[in-house]
């Protein structure tokens, strides 16, 4: 009996998350990137994991910044949809294949639980431990472990600030559903 409880508190937890997503989304525009968000992917990122992406599917990158992450995809040789659309808004492709904002996950997770389509998302290791994570995806997730540290290329107001050296101190999974790979863990 507590139990349901507790599930139904955190049930309605999350949609109250999910809902105050959809307000706050529905005001998207590129200019208003949250400035700690704009950390761009670095084309080895996903040259890395090039072995781990279908290329007969249509791969939606669906988060913009500035518009290079689906650059590098497509060189290679992905087909790709990189728009600069809002996510919350959208279900374009068959994969979503993507760096998301860090200030948003709660909010872009629950919207991949109703689009429930495949993905492979970049996002830093301590999102695991989260309850919101754990509500959400627990046993479903697979995981690829990247060889060295992900330093992304840092954007504030789409220039790259004085005296950063793409030197992250953050460690990141590239966390996979229903990608279907051979192992529940992959270490590069
Ligand atoms: C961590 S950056 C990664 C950008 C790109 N995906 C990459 O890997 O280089 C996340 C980006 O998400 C974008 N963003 C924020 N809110 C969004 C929304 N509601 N819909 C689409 N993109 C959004 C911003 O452009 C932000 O720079």
């Amino acid at each position: 009996m507590e139990n349901t409880f507790v599930d139904n508190v955190s049930e309605i937890k999350l949609y109250k998350i999910f809902i105050i997503s959809k307000r706050k989304m529905a005001t998207f525009t590129n200019k208003g990137f949250i400035k700690h968000d704009d950390y761009m992917t670095p084309k080895s990122a996903w040259d890395d994991i090039k072995q781990y992406i279908p290329k007969d599917k249509l791969i939606w990158e669906a988060f913009y910044g500035n518009g290079d992450s689906g650059s590098h995809l497509k060189e290679l040789g992905f087909n790709v949809i990189h728009e600069e659309v809002d996510f919350f808004e959208n279900d374009l492709g068959d994969i979503i294949v993507s760096n998301p904002p860090f200030s948003k996950v709660p909010q872009v997770l629950a919207r991949m639980v109703e689009l429930d389509k495949p993905f492979i998302m970049i996002m830093p290791s301590s999102k695991i431990n989260t309850q919101y994570f754990k509500k959400l995806f627990k046993n479903k997730i697979q995981l690829i472990i990247p060889k060295k540290r992900i330093h992304f290329e840092k954007l504030v107001d789409g220039k790259k600030p004085e005296g950063w050296r793409n030197a992250c101190n953050f460690d990141c999974f590239y966390y996979c559903y229903k990608m279907n790979l051979p192992s529940d863990i992959t270490w590069l």
